[in-house]
């Protein structure tokens, strides 16, 4: 089977925005009273904002202290840093490899997706200069489940007329990559702490076009 599209998650994967996700949250558990490090920061990725807030008080054992309207102005301020950590963002942030293969899939009539749970995506994408690159984009307001459900690289399946089963989905965590394989996509994951991908690299500079091409072909074979 032709390989019809590839539906990349946005943070940590077109660029690096989960490192100011991490800041953001850091910064504001702490005005609560509740540290969080890189690590717990993993359990973050691919989680939506008020999700990834009720995992964090959870983490600091204060999960039932705020009403569902105080959850939203803390989840509205770590935005809001968040968003002016993003005001430094340009096309010079596009990771390793990214718009070279971009720029070969879309010579090469392969479609390009986006799944990314982020409300931010249209604004990241526009600094980086990205916004026509993508066919479609999965639009984050419009879902009912957070990664790990396989409803976002399903709904972006859906958007560029293509069946899970011919596309390759590409993700840096773990919520993610189970969404992926939820959906039924080639599942390829950027890092070195995932489970479950059919192809792991250790960072973006490895998806080549071949590179990828190869890796689907083998698919077939098994
Ligand atoms: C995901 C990030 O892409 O988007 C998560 O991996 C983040 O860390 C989520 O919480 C939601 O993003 P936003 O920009 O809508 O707060
Ligand atoms: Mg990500």
């Amino acid at each position: 089977m032709k390989l019809e599209a590839v539906v990349f998650d946005l943070d940590g994967v077109i660029t690096d925005t989960a490192h100011y996700h991490f800041v953001a949250w850091r910064d504001m558990a702490l005005g609560l009273g509740i540290h969080i490090d890189e690590a717990f920061n993993e359990r973050l990725k691919g989680v939506s904002r008020l999700d990834s807030l009720r995992l964090i008080l959870a983490h600091g054992g204060k999960a039932d202290l705020f009403s569902d309207a105080e959850l939203e102005a803390i989840a509205t301020r770590k935005n809001e840093h968040y968003v002016n950590l993003l005001s430094a963002l340009s096309p010079a942030d596009i990771l390793p490899g990214i718009a070279e293969l971009l720029r070969e899939l879309r010579q090469n009539g392969i479609r390009i997706g986006l799944a990314s749970v982020s409300k931010n995506a249209p604004q990241v994408l526009a600094a980086l200069g990205l916004t026509d690159a993508f066919d479609y984009c999965a639009d984050a307001a419009k879902l009912t489940h957070s990664k790990p459900h396989p409803e976002i690289f399903l709904t972006a399946c859906a958007g560029l007329g293509v069946t899970p089963a011919q596309a390759i989905g590409v993700e840096d965590a773990q919520a993610g990559v189970i969404s992926i394989k939820a959906a039924g996509l080639y599942a390829v994951g950027v890092g070195s702490q995932l489970e479950g991908v059919d192809w792991l690299v250790p960072c973006t500079s490895h998806l080549t076009l071949p590179a990828l091409l190869a890796h689907w072909a083998d698919r077939q074979q098994n």
